[in-house]
């Protein structure tokens, strides 16, 4: 089994989809991998999904409204075998809490799937509109799906 942790700021809009979308992958396709998700910011703690994160991914058929957020922990590093960060300030805040190399090396951005080495962002739509969350749908289901291939 592989274990996957997503991350993003505040746990309630990017890496609960992530979560989301990688846990149907997984039912659908009976794939060896675990999944779960983080924030690296206490904000929400407790919280479920924002509600258009929640309405967005519903339209997919993916259901978010079990999930809660937590924040991420330096056990995590040990806990993982791979950490998918939304953007380059969650890989900072996260590589800032590692303690050597080998927590370092199971960090990377989640587009790097899709374009390995461009470090492309999942950019926050939490202060944008509905359109946002769309956008944001379509490029980490393609990254999760791409993952997903790796393991059938
Ligand atoms: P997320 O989005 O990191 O994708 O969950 C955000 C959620 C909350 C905040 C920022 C980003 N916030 O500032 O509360």
């Amino acid at each position: 089994m592989t274990k996957i942790l997503m991350v993003c700021l505040g746990n309630i809009c990017r890496s609960p989809l992530a979560e989301g979308i990688m846990l149907k992958l997984i039912n659908e396709q009976k794939l060896p991998i675990t999944v779960d998700s983080a924030g690296t910011a206490g904000y929400h703690i407790g919280e479920c999904p924002d509600r258009r994160s929640i309405a967005n991914a519903r339209k997919h058929g993916v259901d978010l409204s079990p999930l809660v957020a937590r924040q991420f922990s330096v056990q995590d590093f040990d806990a993982f075998d791979k950490i998918y960060v939304m953007d380059k300030s969650n890989l900072e805040n996260v590589l800032a809490l590692a303690r050597n190399k080998a927590h370092e090396a199971k960090v990377d951005l989640l587009l790097n799937e899709l374009y390995p080495g461009e470090d492309r962002e999942v950019p926050d739509p939490y202060f944008g509109g509905e359109q946002g969350f769309e956008d944001v749908f379509v490029m980490v289901e393609k990254a999760c799906q791409k993952i997903a291939d790796r393991y059938k």
